[in-house]
């Protein structure tokens, strides 16, 4: 008998590899929000991953592809549906031109870097992506988020200074952010906001105050909340996607301003909307973006952080 050559068997492969490749997907689908992908945009949605995603976000979506080992944060589990960085309150689906913007910028500070590909290229890989969560995305009853969007910031450059002490109160006292991320002021400063907003004097100050506190959260893993004098700000510069904005500061500051909005889903980091006011969320965009000026100045982070510190 003929020996069977090798390239045979792997050309008989090859064959089967691309008839599988091309007859994945043979109707198209309703995602929620009324999105309809065709199979079309759904098989090149897959080429497209297969080329670029896979090897983070793994062959069936769960975040465990090769090179997402030991990264941390660890790559999106797409099979949870549940998604941090969306212009929707924590919890809802986010809309396609929100993780289009995304994946044109990537998330700072992460494995996740800005992918340059052509618009139809990020629209199918988003449906392919649905595709992981059937349960959250499929089906024409399925309903998108509220978008929320950046209204009319109050104070503007030329109020930058008042905006930031405003923040730093808001901050402290009215919203305690320093319950999961840490404080940046001292006890006696503390204080003195406390009387200011509360009329109240602060009789035991927490021992953590000045730590990062470790969450949990809903993706498999704890989230760190980042000190802003240290750490990137993931989704922030994502906005620059949008028509018409060109200032970084701006940029920023809109970026910021929409995540205190919407939170991080999954992600312990909760939504502020209505749960304080609209120009406090602004005054805290303002106070995010003052501190992360540290981060470019270890010198005077350091002295920054040893003032506030000292009396601990
Ligand atoms: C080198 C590894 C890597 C590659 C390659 C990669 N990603 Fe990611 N991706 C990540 C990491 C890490 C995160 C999680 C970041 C976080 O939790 O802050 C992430 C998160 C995401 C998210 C979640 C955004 C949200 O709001 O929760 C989406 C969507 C995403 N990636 C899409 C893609 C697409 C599409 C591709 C291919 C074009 C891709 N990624 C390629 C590492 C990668
Ligand atoms: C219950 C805990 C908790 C509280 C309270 C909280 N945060 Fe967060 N925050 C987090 C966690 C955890 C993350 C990191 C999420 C991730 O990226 O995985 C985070 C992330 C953030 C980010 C970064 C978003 C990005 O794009 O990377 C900002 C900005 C932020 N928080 C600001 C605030 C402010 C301001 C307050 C108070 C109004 C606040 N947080 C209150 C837990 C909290």
């Amino acid at each position: 008998m003929r020996k069977i050559k090798p390239y045979f068997v792997l050309i008989c492969l090859m064959t089967l590899l691309f008839s599988c490749k091309e007859s994945t997907f043979h109707e198209g689908k309703f995602f929620a929000g009324g999105v309809y992908a065709t199979a079309d945009q759904l098989n090149d949605g897959k080429s497209v991953y297969m080329d670029y995603c896979v090897s983070c976000h793994g062959f069936n979506g769960d975040g465990n592809g090769v090179s997402g080992k030991g990264l941390f944060p660890p790559p999106r589990n797409f099979k949870l549906g549940i998604y941090k960085f969306g212009h929707v309150v924590a919890g809802e689906l986010p809309h396609d031109d929100t993780l289009y913007k995304i994946i044109k910028h990537g998330l700072n500070g992460t494995a996740m870097l800005p992918w340059d590909m052509s618009k139809e290229q990020v629209y199918n890989v988003i449906q392919y992506i649905k595709t992981f969560a059937p349960k959250a995305w499929e089906g024409k009853d399925k309903k998108l988020g509220k978008k929320l969007v950046v209204g009319k910031d109050p104070y503007g450059a030329s109020h930058k200074s008042f905006a930031i002490e405003k923040g730093k109160e808001v901050y402290h006292v009215v919203a305690q952010c320093q319950s999961c991320h840490r404080a940046y002021v001292s006890h006696e400063e503390l204080n003195k906001i406390s009387l200011k907003i509360n009329d109240e004097a602060i009789e035991e100050f927490d021992e953590e105050m000045y730590k990062l506190k470790l969450q949990e959260g809903e993706h498999g893993y704890k989230v760190m909340p980042p000190d802003f004098t240290m750490h990137e700000l993931r989704s922030v510069g994502t906005m620059k996607e949008e028509k018409g904005l060109k200032d970084p500061e701006r940029i920023a500051i809109n970026d910021i301003y929409m995540r205190l909005l919407a939170g991080a889903g999954g992600a312990a980091m909760p939504s502020w909307k209505d749960v304080i006011e609209d120009n406090e969320i602004w005054a805290l965009a303002y106070y995010v973006r003052y501190l992360q000026g540290f981060k470019k100045d270890q010198a005077k982070r350091k002295a920054f952080i040893n003032s506030i510190e000292k009396n601990k």
